[in-house]
């Protein structure tokens, strides 16, 4: 494995086993991670964004959603594991959860615990993966507060969530993300609960640690916005495929697929009155998916072979991939 990469997904089928039938919530996913880089993952709701990022962190939704094949390797400084190996209980998993690789997740009430403090839970996140002392950690959880520019931290550290406004818990939950200085951080949606100008904040002060920190960063957002601010490359998904993959200039200038195409139309552009154009339609359901390629029915270019055939990943430039019978011209890849 490059040693540039630091998490390669191959062919990852997650899915759940529901009394209606298997619903294939990410459907033979390949994408990669490099050191340092920052991926976007875009999407209406339920195409599989989520999904892929638990599938990393072996934290699907039990009992059902399971992994039936392929291979996520994450690449520890030359030493390669596959996660889908591991017993999602196992030590080692969560050696790399505490270690690795860490989430933010979309609202933070929900992840922080209610009756602790946040220097408890700052603290306790720290203790877990570093043999240091109470006071110590404390001291360490002082400094994440102050990364993460939370004012008085002394004084904070000893409150508890409720204590603190929307924009405060979501510091917070990326000073516990942070706390075991990950190489990669998974923000699924971390400015989704709240205002624009705390959003702003969240996302320079996730940038500002990236380069503190040197780590990579999957950002999930259906906010096309939050894409172009933060990433290098972005990876459009639809019913649980990816769709289109390419540098994050590329999707803005020279999207490939419709639906790309559909998704950049209807975002605002400050200051311009004109009508946004919503994608026609709605995603289909995962479990009656149309014949040939899943976006066909919503596609203003579907030809007759897009009905019966599902279109491969075209490749149009070595860094640019998409799925879409437009492009059979160029060559085909395997993923
Ligand atoms: N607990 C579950 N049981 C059964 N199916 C599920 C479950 N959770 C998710 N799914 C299925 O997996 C699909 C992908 O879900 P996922 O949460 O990854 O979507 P998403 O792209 O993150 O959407 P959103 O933008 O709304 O967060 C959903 O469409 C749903 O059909
Ligand atoms: S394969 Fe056909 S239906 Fe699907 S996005 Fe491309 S043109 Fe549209
Ligand atoms: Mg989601």
């Amino acid at each position: 494995m490059n040693k540039n990469i630091l998490v390669e997904v191959k062919n990852l089928k997650t899915y759940f086993d529901t009394d209606d039938g298997l619903v294939k919530a990410v459907d033979n996913v390949c994408f990669n991670v490099k050191r340092d880089e920052t991926v976007g993952f875009v999407g209406e709701s339920g195409c599989g964004k989520s999904m892929t990022a638990l599938s990393i962190m072996s934290l699907l939704p039990q009992p059902r959603g399971k992994i039936f094949g392929g291979t996520i390797n994450y690449n520890a400084d030359g030493n390669v594991i596959d996660i889908t190996s591991l017993d999602p209980r196992a030590k080692e998993i969560r050696s790399i959860r505490g270690n690795d690789i860490a989430m933010i997740f979309q609202e933070p009430m929900t992840s922080l615990n209610p009756v602790y403090t946040v220097g408890e839970q700052i603290m306790e996140s720290i203790r877990l993966h570093q043999k240091v002392s109470k006071k110590d950690a404390r001291e360490k959880a002082i400094e994440m507060l102050k990364h993460v520019r939370i004012s008085a931290p002394e004084k904070r550290i000893d409150e508890y969530p409720h204590e603190l406004s929307g924009g405060m818990r979501q510091r917070i939950m990326i000073a516990i993300a942070l706390s075991c200085e990950p190489k990669l951080l998974i923000a699924d949606e971390p400015t989704t609960a709240l205002d624009v100008t705390i959003e702003a904040q969240i996302l320079n002060l996730m940038r500002e640690l990236q380069d503190k920190f040197k780590m990579s960063i999957m950002i999930i957002t259906h906010d096309l916005g939050v894409i172009g601010e933060m990433t290098d490359r972005v990876i459009v998904m639809y019913t649980g495929k990816i769709v289109e993959e390419a540098s994050t200039d590329d999707i803005f200038y020279n999207p490939k697929h419709p639906y790309t195409q559909g998704l950049l139309r209807s975002i605002p552009i400050l200051g311009q009155k004109k009508r946004l154009i919503p994608i026609e339609g709605s995603v289909p359901n995962l479990l009656c998916l149309p014949a040939g390629c899943y976006f066909a029915p919503r596609c203003p270019c579907a030809k007759d072979i897009c009905r019966v055939k599902e279109p491969p990943n075209f490749m149009i430039t070595e860094e640019h991939y998409c799925k879409c019978w437009l492009y059979d011209d160029v060559e085909e890849v395997t993923h």
